[in-house]
C-alpha cells in the first residue's frame, strides 16, 4: 500500500510540472513568429473590440489573456525585462521557452529539477562572464554608434522604415536629460560575502530618468513629421473663449496651482438673496474680486498663465478669463498634477500656490509661446527658453491610430536602449552573433565540468541557438543551414558572424551596423534563466480561498 502512495505523490508532481512548463512554453510560442526584423506582427484585439497593433514582446503578452499560473510567469518575465533593459522583450520570452524545452527532455530522462536548477545557475553566470567579454566599449561622444543602436532596435518594429528620423531622435533626447550624478555611496563586497554600503568613495556616472521625455501623440500626418521640440508643448491649446492671446512674445511664464474663480462655501451652505440690490452687491463683489486678483497676476510681470486643473471647483471662469484676455494674458488650462514638476524642471519656475507668492522671482520666461494647429487640433508651443532644464519634448505623428501608438511604443524601445548605453556604455552585435559565440563557448566551458552539471549545461548552450534560429526561420531562410554555417564561421574564430536578413546570407553583421546594448542581452540571459528555474522548482499548485 504504502508504495502506491507514494507512486501518486509523485506523479501528481510530475503533472504539475509538466503542466506548467507545457503552459509556460506554449506562450513563448505565440511571441516567436515576432522576432527579429523580417518577423510578423500581432493583432490584438480585446473584448470591446480595441485592436493594437504591435511588433513588442512585452505589449503582446501584457494584452493576452493568461489563465495558466505558470503563463503568467512569463508575462511577468517580459515585463521585467522590459523595465530593466527596455529591450529585448521578445528575446527573453523565447530564450525561457527554449530553455524549459530542454528541462522538459532532461527530467524526461530522470535528471533531477533540483540539480538541472542549479546547472542552469552556474551556466547563466559564466554566460555573462561571455558576453561581458565580446562587448565593445562604446564612446557616448560617438553620436553615429548611439545611432546604430537605435536603428537596430527599432528595425524590427512597423515604423522601421522612419528609423533613419526616429533614432536620432531617441539619441538626442537621451543625450539631452542625460544627468551627470555622483554617487556617493558604493556597494563593497566585504571579506565574509556580505555587501555594505560604504560611504565616502564617490563615482561619477550618468544617470537617465526616461520620465524627463515627454511624448505627445497627435494624431495626422505620417510618422515622418515626427519632431524633437527643443523646448515645452501642451497638448492643449490656449484658452481664448473671451479673446486673449495666442501668441507672446518675451513671455513670462507662472505656473498656478489656485483657482482665479470666486470661493465656495466649504460645506453645503447657501446664501440667499431677497432683492436685486443684494444681488448687485454679490456681483460687484464677485467682479472686484476677480479683478484684484488678475491685478496681481499682471503686476508680477506675468503674460502667459499655466492653470493647474482643479476639481473642488472651477480653476477660472468666464469672468476671470474675460478679465485675463484684457490684460493680454495666454492662458492654458487643464495642467495635470502630474505635469507640474515637469513644467517646474523645463522652464526653471516655481508652481504657485497661493496668489499672495505671485512674485516676478517664480516666474519662468522664454522667447516665443505660440499656438499652432496640428493636424486637427491645436497645441501650445514654448520655445526659446534660455537655460532650459535637462528635458526633452517629442511630438510624434501618426496617421491613424494604431500606427501613431506603436510609434509611441518604438520610440520608447529606442529610448531605452540608448538609456542602456548611457548607463553601460557597451555594445555587442545583433543577428544571432552573440547567441552563437555564448553556446559555442559554454560547450567547451561544459566539458570542465563534472557529471550531471556538464551535461545539463550543455543543453542550456544548446538552448542559445534559439535566438539565430528564429531569426533565420522568421526571415524565411533555411534555420538549419544557417545556424550549421554560422557555427561554421564561429569555429573559425570569427566572432561577429551573424545572419544578414536582408541579403539572406551569413556575413560580419558588425559591417551590417547591427548592433546592441550589452545590457539587453546579459539581461535576457540572466532573467530568463531566473524564471525557468523557478518554474522548474514548483511541483504543486495550492489553491485557496
Ligand atoms: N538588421 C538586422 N539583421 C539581423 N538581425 C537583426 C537586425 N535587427 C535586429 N536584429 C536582431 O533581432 C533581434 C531583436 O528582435 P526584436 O526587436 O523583434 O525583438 P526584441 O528586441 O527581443 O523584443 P522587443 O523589441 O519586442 O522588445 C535581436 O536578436 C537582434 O540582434
Ligand atoms: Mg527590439
Amino acid at each position: 500500500m504504502a508504495k502506491t502512495d507514494t507512486y501518486t505523490d509523485n506523479k501528481r508532481k510530475v503533472d504539475v510540472r509538466a503542466a506548467n512548463m507545457s503552459a509556460a512554453k506554449a506562450v513563448a510560442d505565440a511571441v516567436r513568429t515576432s522576432l527579429g526584423p523580417r518577423g510578423m506582427d500581432k493583432m490584438v484585439v480585446n473584448g470591446n473590440g480595441d485592436v493594437t497593433i504591435t511588433n513588442d514582446g512585452a505589449t503582446i503578452l501584457k494584452l493576452m489573456e493568461v489563465s495558466s499560473p505558470a503563463a503568467k510567469m512569463l508575462v511577468e518575465l517580459s515585463r521585467s525585462q522590459d523595465i530593466n533593459a527596455g529591450d529585448g522583450t521578445t528575446s527573453v520570452t523565447v530564450l525561457a521557452g527554449a530553455l524549459l524545452n530542454k528541462c522538459i527532455q532532461l527530467i524526461g530522462k530522470g535528471v533531477h529539477p533540483t540539480v538541472i536548477s542549479d546547472a542552469m545557475n552556474l551556466a547563466s553566470d559564466k554566460a555573462v562572464e561571455i558576453l561581458t567579454s565580446l562587448a565593445i566599449p562604446v564612446d557616448l561622444n560617438d553620436r553615429e554608434a548611439l545611432i546604430k543602436s537605435a536603428t537596430t532596435s527599432l528595425s524590427s518594429k512597423v515604423v522601421a522604415q522612419h528609423s533613419s528620423l526616429l533614432a536620432p531622435i531617441a539619441v538626442d533626447c537621451v543625450l539631452r536629460i542625460a544627468e551627470d550624478c555622483r554617487k556617493l555611496t558604493t556597494q563593497v563586497q566585504r571579506a565574509d560575502g556580505y555587501r555594505v554600503t560604504q560611504a565616502g568613495a564617490s563615482v561619477s556616472g550618468k544617470m537617465v530618468d526616461l520620465r524627463d521625455v515627454r511624448i505627445i501623440k497627435k494624431l495626422g500626418d505620417t510618422v515622418d513629421a515626427t519632431e524633437f521640440v527643443e523646448g515645452l508643448v501642451f497638448d492643449q491649446k490656449a484658452t481664448k473663449s473671451a479673446g486673449g492671446p495666442t501668441k507672446v512674445k518675451g513671455a513670462k511664464i507662472a505656473l498656478i496651482q489656485f483657482c482665479v474663480s470666486p470661493p465656495k462655501t466649504d460645506l453645503e451652505n447657501n446664501v440667499v438673496l431677497s432683492d436685486y440690490a443684494a444681488m448687485d452687491r454679490l456681483l460687484k463683489e464677485e467682479r472686484n474680486y476677480i479683478l484684484g486678483m488678475v491685478k496681481k497676476i499682471k503686476a508680477s510681470g506675468c503674460n502667459v498663465l499655466l492653470v493647474q486643473k482643479s476639481i473642488l471647483r472651477d480653476a477660472t471662469t468666464e469672468l476671470s478669463l474675460h478679465y485675463l484676455a484684457k490684460a493680454k494674458i495666454l492662458v492654458v488650462r487643464d495642467i495635470e498634477r502630474d505635469e507640474i514638476e515637469f513644467i517646474s524642471k523645463t522652464l526653471n519656475l516655481l508652481p504657485i500656490a497661493h496668489i499672495d507668492n505671485m512674485k516676478p522671482e517664480k516666474l519662468g520666461v522664454a522667447d516665443l509661446v505660440e499656438e499652432v494647429s496640428i493636424g486637427v487640433s491645436r497645441i501650445v508651443k514654448v520655445t526659446g527658453i534660455p537655460n532650459m532644464g535637462r528635458t526633452a519634448t517629442v511630438v510624434v505623428r501618426g496617421s491613424n491610430k494604431l500606427v501613431l501608438e506603436e510609434a509611441d511604443r518604438s520610440l520608447h524601445d529606442a529610448l531605452c536602449v540608448i538609456r542602456c548605453l548611457v548607463q553601460r556604455p557597451f555594445l555587442i552585435a545583433g543577428g544571432g552573433a552573440p547567441e552563437i559565440e555564448l553556446s559555442r563557448q559554454l560547450r567547451e566551458w561544459a566539458k570542465t565540468l563534472p557529471g550531471m552539471e556538464q551535461y545539463c549545461v550543455k543543453a542550456f548552450s544548446e538552448a542559445m541557438e534559439v535566438i539565430p534560429y528564429t531569426l533565420a526561420e522568421n526571415a524565411g531562410l533555411n534555420p538549419i543551414q544557417i545556424v550549421t554555417e554560422l557555427k561554421n564561421h564561429h569555429a573559425k574564430g570569427c566572432l561577429h558572424h551573424g545572419i544578414n536578413v536582408r541579403k539572406g546570407t551569413v556575413t560580419n553583421i558588425l559591417d551590417e551596423n547591427v548592433v546592441q546594448p550589452l545590457q539587453v542581452s546579459t539581461s535576457a540571459v540572466t532573467l530568463a534563466t531566473e524564471c525557468v528555474r523557478m518554474i522548474l522548482k514548483i511541483d504543486d499548485i495550492v489553491m485557496t480561498r
